[in-house]
C-alpha cells in the first residue's frame, strides 16, 4: 500500500500489510488474529505528526472509527464523544455548530481525533489536555478494552503516556479507539494570547463569542501555517525548548532579541520559531524539503521531498541553532 497519501508531509514510502479500522471490533479481530495478532504494529491516523523515512514493515493500523455525539450533558460541562477516526477539525466545528463550545482555541489543527490525545495537540492557549475527559483504548495484545481517565494519561507539553516508550509508557502496546472531552459550562473564553489580543483590539470586540475566536483562530493559523493538503508538511517541527532562568540569561547576553515566555513553573520557554529565522533558515531547501517561508518552525515538501531529505534539513537546523545559542532542539513529529 502506499502510504504517500496517508501521510500529511506527502512523503513516498510503503506498507507492507495495512488494516482499515472502522470499530472497536476491528482491533479485537487483529488481536485474536493468529497471525496478525503477533505482528507488530504501527497505528497510523491522520499522518500529520509523522516523517516517514522508510517503508513499514509492521501491520498499520490506519485508523478510521467514526462517529461523534453528545454522551452527556451535565450541569457543568457537556461530555462528547467521537471516533478515532474523525478529522479533529471536524469534531471543532461540530462541538460549536451544536452549540456545545469550548475546542474553538484548537481549531484547524490537523489530523484525526485518536491521534490528539498521544501529542497533547495545543495552540492559543489551549491543550487537548485541558477538555479531555477519558480516552478509550485497547490493549494490542490482550484485546481488552479499559477508560484511562484525563489523570493517568501524564500529559505533557506535546507529549502523553501514548507518545512514551519504555516502561509504563503505551506507544505500540494500545490504540485509541474513543476520546471523549469535556466542555465546562458555563464556557468562558480563552484569551490573552497575543495574537487574539490583537484581533479583539482591530476589531473593537471586548467580550467575543466562542464563533467569533473560531474564526480568528482559523484566519491567524491560515495566515502562517501552510495547507497540508496543499503543501505538505507536518506542523511545527521542533518543540519550543524549556529553560531555566539562568540558562535563559546567557542566551539573552547572546542575543537580546530572543522571543520568550515564562512559564508558571519559573522555567523559562523559547520560540524555536525565532531562533531557526534568527539563524537565517526561511526558505532555505535541501532537495524537496524546505523551511517554510512565513514560520521558520515548519518545514515543508515542496513537491517530491524524501523523508532522508526532511532529516538532513532538520539535523542541520539543529546544528546551526546549537552552535549559535547552545540549545537543543528536539523534533516535534515522530521520525520513522
Ligand atoms: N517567530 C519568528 N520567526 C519565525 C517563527 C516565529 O520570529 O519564523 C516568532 C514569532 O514572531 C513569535 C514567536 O516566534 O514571537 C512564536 O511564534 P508563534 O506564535 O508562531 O508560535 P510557535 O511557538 O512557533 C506554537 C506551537 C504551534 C501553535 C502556536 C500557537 C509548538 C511546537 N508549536 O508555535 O503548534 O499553533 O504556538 O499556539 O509549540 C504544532 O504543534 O504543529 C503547531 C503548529
Amino acid at each position: 500500500v502506499n502510504l504517500k497519501p496517508y501521510n500529511s508531509f506527502g512523503l513516498p514510502a510503503t506498507a507492507h500489510r495495512l488494516v482499515r479500522i472502522r470499530s472497536a471490533a476491528d482491533v479485537r479481530r487483529v488481536v485474536d488474529h493468529p497471525k496478525l495478532g503477533r505482528a507488530p504494529k504501527f497505528v497510523l491516523g491522520g499522518g500529520s505528526n509523522i516523517v516517514l523515512t522508510k517503508d513499514v514493515d509492521a501491520l498499520v493500523l490506519k485508523m478510521e472509527i467514526p462517529g461523534i455525539r453528545l454522551l452527556e450533558e451535565r450541569a457543568d460541562a457537556w461530555i462528547i464523544e467521537a471516533g478515532a477516526g474523525v478529522p479533529w477539525h471536524q469534531l471543532v466545528q461540530w462541538s460549536l455548530d451544536e452549540g456545545f463550545p469550548g475546542l474553538e482555541n484548537l481549531a484547524l489543527i490537523p489530523g484525526t481525533v485518536g491521534a490528539a490525545p498521544v501529542q497533547n495537540i495545543g495552540a492559543y492557549g489551549m491543550e487537548i489536555k485541558d477538555r479531555l475527559d477519558s480516552v478509550a483504548v485497547i490493549d494490542l495484545v490482550t484485546g481488552r478494552s479499559v477508560l484511562l481517565p484525563a489523570s493517568v494519561c501524564k500529559f505533557g507539553y506535546r507529549d502523553s503516556v501514548f507518545k512514551q516508550t519504555g516502561f509504563g509508557g503505551l506507544s505500540g502496546k494500545s490504540v485509541i479507539t474513543h476520546v471523549r472531552l469535556r466542555c465546562p459550562k458555563p464556557w468562558r473564553p480563552v484569551l490573552g494570547y497575543l495574537e487574539l489580543e490583537r484581533k479583539m483590539a482591530e476589531t473593537a470586540t471586548p467580550q467575543p463569542t466562542a464563533r467569533q475566536i473560531f474564526d480568528w483562530i482559523c484566519e491567524i493559523r491560515r495566515a502562517k501555517l501552510p495547507d497540508p493538503a496543499v503543501i505538505g508538511n507536518a506542523g511545527s517541527f521542533f518543540k519550543n525548548p524549556l529553560v531555566s532562568a539562568e540558562q535563559c540569561r546567557d542566551i539573552i547576553g547572546r542575543d537580546p532579541h530572543i522571543v520568550h515566555y515564562p512559564m508558571p513553573d519559573g522555567s523559562i520557554k523559547l520560540a524555536a520559531g525565532w531562533m531557526i529565522d534568527a539563524c537565517g533558515w526561511k526558505g532555505k531547501a535541501v532537495g524537496g524539503a524546505a523551511v517554510y517561508e512565513r514560520q521558520a518552525l515548519v518545514l515543508v515538501n515542496r513537491g517530491e521531498a524524501r523523508g532522508a531529505e526532511v532529516v538532513t534539513l532538520a539535523r542541520a537546523i539543529q546544528e546551526s541553532v546549537y552552535g549559535r545559542f547552545g540549545i537543543r532542539l528536539e523534533t516535534e513529529p515522530l521520525l520513522f
